[in-house]
């Protein structure tokens, strides 16, 4: 299969020297383009920036706001079989970004923020994308119903949902366990490295019937 890969954190600009990101190291997205290119599949990671090498044999565009991120996608996922959703994208940005660093005045500062577009929320409705569909959800509570909701509002085969308040895993960490929820079923992925993880996570998408 040809698959896209989003992964890492998106930065929205606030002026030349700040930015507004999510906490992400990347890894997991990494991780999955590892095990997919491992596989055999032809691979397009397409991520914001991370500390993180790019898998020997994967395609790479480095991008660094959400409508970066946006575009790369829209140009690239008409070529492609299945595309996973791991970014972690920052869901509004500064209305506008100052061409000068902001000087301080004043004991209080309010940020105006616009909503980003929803890039997995606009494959199959503004894409038109007909392939195999895979997001991730963050949670804090509520992770398997809070993920069902996004699988339908999406229309993904499959959401990856993660518990990002249970302490020791997920952010940062090497460690991962993840609830797969698919539209007739519920799979728990018990806690393990986040490449062991990947590579279930191809397999069950390797699995999903395509058109
Ligand atoms: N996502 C995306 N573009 C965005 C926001 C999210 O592609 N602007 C993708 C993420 O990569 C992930 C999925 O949508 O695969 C769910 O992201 P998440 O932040 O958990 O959900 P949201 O839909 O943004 O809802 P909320 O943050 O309000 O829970
Ligand atoms: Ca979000």
């Amino acid at each position: 299969m040809k698959i896209l890969i989003t992964a890492g954190p998106t930065r929205e600009p606030l002026d030349p020297v700040r930015y507004l990101t999510n906490r992400s190291s990347g890894k997991m997205g990494y991780a999955l383009a590892h095990a997919a290119a491992h596989d055999g599949h032809q691979v397009l990671l397409i991520s914001g920036p991370t500390d993180l090498d790019v898998p020997d044999g994967v395609d790479f565009i480095p991008v660094e706001t959400a409508a970066e991120m946006f575009e790369a996608v829209q140009d690239s996922l008409s070529r492609m079989d299945a595309a996973i959703f791991a970014a972690a994208v920052a869901d509004y940005r500064p209305a506008t970004a100052a061409e000068q660093k902001i000087k301080k005045s004043g004991e209080t500062l309010t940020l105006e923020l616009v909503r980003n577009p929803d890039i997995l929320g606009s494959c199959r409705s503004h894409f038109g994308f007909t392939g195999t569909l895979v997001g991730f959800a963050a949670e804090t509570e509520h992770l398997a119903a809070h993920a069902r909701t996004k699988l339908e509002k999406k229309g993904c085969d499959l959401v990856v949902a993660n518990d990002v308040s249970q302490p020791g895993i997920g952010f940062d960490s090497d460690r991962n366990a993840v609830l797969l929820v698919f539209p007739d079923r519920i799979e728990s992925l018990p806690e393990d490295d986040k490449h062991q993880l990947a590579h279930r996570i191809i397999q069950e998408i390797e699995k999903i019937p395509r058109d």
